[in-house]
């Protein structure tokens, strides 16, 4: 029976993560985020109620369940005592189920200014971030100047490193793009606020979750993202700072990776994508719309339309490769219910010949165009159902086929936005 399990987004983000976590939480002791910050949105509806979580781990709406920050994650600590204040109005909080790793890099203000600037400068170049500071956090922490939130803890430590980076960042932020810059004792006394409020939760949680493992408590890794967002193995430079993929769950939380059991890749029926970069089986104009408008496919973090394409078999059996997974999630088959014929993309044509492996590489990716294969419709609604032997046989076949070509088999389906618009088929945690 597997005790850790890693959830990781197998596509370009948003596939519905919050929502399979928040479920399989039943199953777990612990929930862990381990890497990205307060880019990710993820939505958990629950008694009709919705949560939008950008930082806390989905798990959070449980009782008696704790929720990790991990080491690799990048904490805006404002977001994150917003997301605090919000579950405590709601009586959700109780202060004891919340841990936030000390190695966890900050994110400060003066990030977040530099990554709406860089972007801009970057004119048709630009990234599409989501403008949250994520970035420049993790440029500072490769370049060993960042602020972790250990050193919230100790304010004359917090002061000198607040000072040297200041220094450094008014330099560029005056010189460069000429704008005002930060001041120290301002940035320092917010900081120390909000340290006040957050340093109970700010701890060694590596040692943690490896007491916790060995106390045989059962431990989520909540993967924020997709794989292609990933900075090694995503469409690069289109991709966001971190390690998106299950191997980052080890790492990003300092636990070794023989202690994790499995990991599941959830996917839409369907892709979509926000902010620049290619996306081979992206659909335009009216067909984009209705699927959009369908999927109400708006970013949770940002707002913005997100782009919206034909499922890409491709892509999700160069996730299945690079996460090593086990399982697939296959969420918003709903979305799909109105529609007459649907494509799923088998190959692309690169320079006049057909290639089956996903390359992740910008460049040739924006060469290539899709192959794809037409399924019918089922047209029938399909959010009641709770078997997959009872969703209509062409909806069945579709998934089997994703399941062909990806080589990994569904473990549940995701049908709408609530907790009961699930159809479990083998639960990672017990079978
Ligand atoms: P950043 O993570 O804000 O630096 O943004 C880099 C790229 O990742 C942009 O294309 C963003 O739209 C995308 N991105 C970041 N976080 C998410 C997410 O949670 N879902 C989908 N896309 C994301």
């Amino acid at each position: 029976m597997a005790k850790n399990i890693v959830i990781v987004g197998a596509q370009w983000g948003d596939e519905g993560k919050g929502k399979i976590v928040d479920i399989l939480t039943k199953n777990a002791d612990i929930v862990v985020r381990f890497q990205g910050g307060n880019n990710a949105g993820h939505t958990v509806i629950v008694n009709d109620e919705k949560y939008v979580f950008h930082l806390m781990p989905s798990g959070i709406l449980h009782e008696n369940k704790a929720c990790v920050i991990g080491d690799g994650v990048v904490v805006d600590p404002e977001v994150l005592l917003g997301e605090i204040e919000v579950l405590e109005e709601k009586g959700i909080f109780n202060g004891k189920n919340l841990h936030i790793s000390k190695n966890a890099h900050l994110i400060m203000p003066y990030h977040k200014r530099l990554d709406i600037s860089k972007e801009r400068l970057k004119g048709d170049q630009k990234i599409g971030t989501t403008g949250r500071g994520i970035g420049p956090a993790y440029e500072d922490k490769a370049a060993r100047t960042g602020i972790k939130c250990g050193d919230l803890l100790d304010e004359n430590l917090f002061r000198e490193k607040l000072k040297r980076n200041i220094t450094e960042k008014n330099h560029y932020i005056q010189n460069v793009l000429h704008q005002v810059g930060f001041e120290v004792h301002e940035v320092y006394h917010t900081y120390m606020a909000i340290a006040e409020k957050i340093a109970p939760y700010i701890i060694d949680t590596s040692h943690y979750l490896y007491t916790a493992m060995n106390a045989k408590k059962k431990i989520l890794f909540e993967g924020a993202q997709g794989t292609l967002l990933d900075i090694d193995h995503g469409t690069y430079p289109y991709v966001t700072s971190s390690n998106t993929t299950a191997g980052a769950a080890s790492v990003g939380t300092g636990i070794g990776p023989t202690r994790l059991d499995k990991a599941i890749g959830i996917t839409k029926a369907y892709t979509t994508r926000v902010g620049e970069g290619p996306f081979p089986t992206e659909l335009d104009g009216k067909e984009a719309d209705r699927l959009r408008e369908h999927g109400g496919e708006y970013g949770a973090t940002t707002g913005r339309p997100r782009r919206v394409g034909w499922f890409d078999a491709l892509a999700l059996r160069y996730a299945a490769r690079i996460n090593g997974l086990d399982g697939l999630v296959i969420t918003k088959l709903d979305v799909l219910d109105n529609l007459k014929k649907l494509k799923v993309c088998i190959g692309y044509k690169y320079k006049g010949k057909k290639i089956t492996d996903f390359p992740a590489d910008a460049a040739m990716l924006e060469l290539c165009t899709p192959i794809y294969e037409i399924h019918e419709g089922w047209f029938e609604d399909t959010t009641k159902i709770k078997k997959f032997e009872k969703l209509p046989k062409k909806a069945q076949e579709y998934i089997r086929r994703l399941e062909e070509l990806s080589g990994i088999k569904a473990v549940m389906l995701s049908v709408g936005a609530a907790r009961n618009e699930t159809i479990m088929i083998k639960n990672p945690f017990t079978r």
